[in-house]
């Protein structure tokens, strides 16, 4: 009998169960990534990737298709071997010998769900634990799908269920070992908002837990919200950090103001002001201020339309979210390479 896709991917064996992050651990690294590389023949899927993650921390992995994200996900989770460069994976050296032990401390969520469509929930959850001779099956299930909110639907055929619940299956399937490092490769791709909702319910309920969290996302809202940092990927690293940092790395801050009627000289108000360095007219009474710190400029500039007899709608800080940073950096490059 063989899953309909890419089942064998699952890497679930004996967990360890308990607290994720022992007091030894705490500031070492779950992951470590040195110069790693991936060649499928003269294709090169990922190159000179290095990173660190520590324990605990949910890591958002973004990327255009074809980036290389879903390669790195195998690579880190002892599914494939890497060209080049070396790796850290909970605690322990990325190598083939040291792979079983690996694969006890880690979860991966693929792609796609790879289920058994003619067996119930239960009996796929049972397959996978037998498969991956987990001990205490009845219970570590019980409580998976208890995470999952699929307790219910124990009982279904896995090809009766909506895409999303099969995602949930899928899910329960990996926390089946209790993992210190889950690897979640698009774990809300095509599941609809309350849906996605309920898994990044579960992201934040497993980082409670101490679970160290490795996503791959499309969505960039998503990676906002859940990431404590994210890279940003393209075949190479391209960044890596806070979603803040990024934002204040890619982007000038500057201040947005609007008024009821356009100014009759805007130069006149804004030129020379304190903090503020430059200035553009962006049409239908509104400007945009390069200021080196938002809070200290908008006062002065505040100050200034009072003088200039303006009537002010809104001073505010322009917000950049990492939509912005993602396409600032990927979608520069895409339309470089189409030229
Ligand atoms: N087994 C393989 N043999 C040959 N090439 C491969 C193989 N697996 C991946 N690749 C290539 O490596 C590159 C990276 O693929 P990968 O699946 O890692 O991208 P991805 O970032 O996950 O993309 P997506 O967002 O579409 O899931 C692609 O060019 C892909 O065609
Ligand atoms: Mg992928």
């Amino acid at each position: 009998m063989h899953p309909t896709d890419e089942g064998t991917e699952v890497a679930n064996t004996q967990g360890a169960g308990g607290s994720k992050i022992s007091p030894g651990k705490a500031g070492a690294p779950a992951l470590a990534v040195e110069h790693l590389t991936k060649r499928f023949g003269d294709r090169v899927a990922y190159s000179d990737v290095s990173f660190e993650i520590g324990y605990g921390e949910v890591f958002g992995f973004l990327g255009p298709n074809g980036a290389g994200k879903t390669t790195t996900v195998r690579t880190l989770g002892t599914l494939i071997a890497p060209t080049s460069g070396s790796a850290m994976v909970a605690g322990m050296r990325l190598s083939a010998a040291n792979g079983p032990a690996i694969r006890q401390k880690i979860s991966i969520m693929p792609e796609s769900p790879g289920l058994y469509l003619r067996l119930t929930v239960e009996e796929n959850l049972e397959c996978f634990a037998g498969l991956y001779g987990l001990g205490g099956t009845k219970a570590r299930i019980h409580e998976a799908l208890e995470a999952v909110n699929l307790l219910e639907r124990a009982k279904d055929l896995c090809g009766a269920l909506s895409k999303g619940l099969r995602q949930r299956v899928a899910l329960a399937r990996a926390l089946l070992n209790d993992p210190e490092v889950l690897f979640l490769d698009e774990p809300t791709s095509g599941l609809d908002p309350v849906a996605a909702r309920e898994v990044h319910e579960l992201i934040t309920g497993m980082r409670e837990r101490g679970v160290t969290i490795f996503l791959t996302t499309h969505r960039l809202e998503e990676a906002e919200r859940l990431c404590d940092r994210v890279a940003i990927l393209n075949t190479t690293l391209r960044m890596i950090g806070r979603p803040d940092e990024l934002r204040k790395e890619l982007f000038a801050r500057t201040l947005d103001v609007r008024t009821k009627v356009p100014l009759a000289d805007p130069g006149a108000v804004f030129s020379g002001l304190p903090g503020v360095e430059g200035w553009s007219d962006s049409g239908a009474a509104m400007y945009r201020l390069e200021v080196s710190d938002p809070e200290a400029a908008a006062p002065g500039v505040a100050r200034a339309l009072v003088r200039a007899e303006a009537d002010v709608v809104s001073i505010a800080e322009s917000r950049h979210t990492l939509e912005d940073v993602y396409l600032q950096l990927v979608g520069e490059e895409e339309r470089a390479e189409r030229k």
